[in-house]
């Protein structure tokens, strides 16, 4: 067993909130959604990261992203979490025809009573946000100079991605966390709770896990003392792209009536999970149907979860809305299967935070290790550590 890296106060303490907005959510590639979820011009959806909204719009053959907050007095364009409309804002009427620039004022000499500055915008846009597509999904980045997609993700991640080809019918559906979204970013890189906080869920169709479990024999441990913890804080700063990885479990479902009638372009005997740092969990299940989990922070100990499921390119046009509805029920008690334990995680964190507790992590937990590792040294250490360490003259 090993010390864990993590403090508490990194679940509950509004200035780690503070600096992640600062330096992973303003700065780093976020998913959005899939890009069959906009099919028409004019349609669009939204999502916020710290109530900061973004709009993502097709507009004719374009896709692009922008700021909700108008420049006239802080409308915006779209009311809604998602539907179709005109990149007009919904306040006064200033409209942005291409999502950018100010191209039309109604009632104008309201606005401007020199008719010399009438149809001047005087620089007048919409905040645009960096938008990239690969294979079904969407990324935008708030930074006003992102990174390049390859210095956030392996060309081996961006592979899976483009190998999911296109998306068809897709539904979104969103609920509150009552948790840190670290918290779930962790849960999904951790293999092992699965068998213990998912036993039924998961046992049709995926009973080579559960048989592991029941031959793996319990260890009786041996009381001794706190010395036995190896601490995993020599260890380098992991590389960003490492923080994203690919798992692949086996699973067997059996025949479905629209195996058919789907391209399922994807292992057909995967849950091929593409764990996209810092805020996704995407997956494939079987070729069948895709998945899209976005754990958006709205502040320290709450979160907006973003469910998204969508069906691959069809062979064979075919309604199924009704099948998304019924898996994204399923897929909803799983999710509360979790939010159970993980509510309870944050409120021993929120009861811990400032104390010198020391949790323990095991060389599965790996992944978590290095993705903490990550937030301690590049988002934290120099800013709330130091000066924490060095108000309570901790060496
Ligand atoms: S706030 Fe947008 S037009 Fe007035
Ligand atoms: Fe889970």
């Amino acid at each position: 067993m090993k010390e864990a890296v993590f403090q508490p106060q990194w679940y509950c303490d509004a200035r780690y909130a503070e600096l992640e907005r600062e330096h992973v959510f303003e700065k780093l590639w976020l998913t959005a959604g899939f890009t069959s979820t906009l099919k028409k011009s004019g349609d669009y959806f939204t999502l916020a990261v710290y109530g900061r909204e973004i709009v993502v719009h097709r507009l004719g053959e374009e896709l692009v992203a922008y700021l909700n907050v108008c420049p006239h007095r802080g409308g915006v364009v779209a009311t809604g979490k998602r539907g179709n409309t005109r990149p007009v804002c919904k306040y006064h009427g200033w409209a942005f025809r291409n999502g950018a620039a100010l191209t039309g004022i109604p009632m104008a000499s309201d606005f401007e009573a020199d008719e010399a500055w009438r149809d001047k915008s005087c620089g007048r846009a919409l905040r645009r946000v960096a938008i990239q597509v690969v294979g079904p999904v969407i990324f935008i980045n708030l930074s006003e100079n992102p990174l390049p997609l390859e210095a956030q993700f392996s060309e081996e991640i961006l592979g899976w991605i483009r190998r999911m080809g296109t998306t068809s019918t897709s539904i979104q559906t969103d609920f509150r966390g009552d948790y840190n979204w670290k918290l779930n970013a962790e849960n999904i890189r951790d293999a092992l709770h699965v068998l213990f906080v998912h036993p039924t869920s998961f046992s049709g169709v995926m009973p080579d896990a559960l048989n592991v479990l029941k031959q793996d024999r319990v260890l009786r441990v041996q009381e001794t003392p706190l010395r036995r913890y190896g601490s995993f804080g020599a260890e380098k700063t992991p590389d960003l792209r490492a923080l994203s990885l690919i798992t692949d479990s086996h699973i067997d479902e059996g025949q479905y009536w629209y195996d058919a009638l789907v391209d399922r372009c994807m292992p057909r005997e995967s849950f091929l999970q593409i764990v996209l740092f810092p805020n996704t969990n995407l997956y494939s299940v079987a070729g069948r149907y895709y998945g899209m989990q976005q754990y958006l922070p709205t502040g320290p100990s709450d979160f907006h979860y973003r469910l998204t499921l969508a069906m691959p390119r069809m062979l064979r046009a075919f309604d199924a809305s009704a099948l998304l509805i019924s898996i994204a029920r399923s897929e909803r008690c799983v999710i509360d299967e979790d939010s159970v334990i993980l509510k309870k995680v944050q409120g021993n964190l929120a009861a811990l935070a400032g104390q010198d507790f020391r949790f323990s992590q095991g060389d599965y937990e790996r992944p978590l290790m290095d993705f903490m590792r990550y937030m301690a040294d590049n988002i934290y250490s120099s800013r709330v550590e130091s000066s924490r360490v060095e108000s309570s003259g901790a060496p």
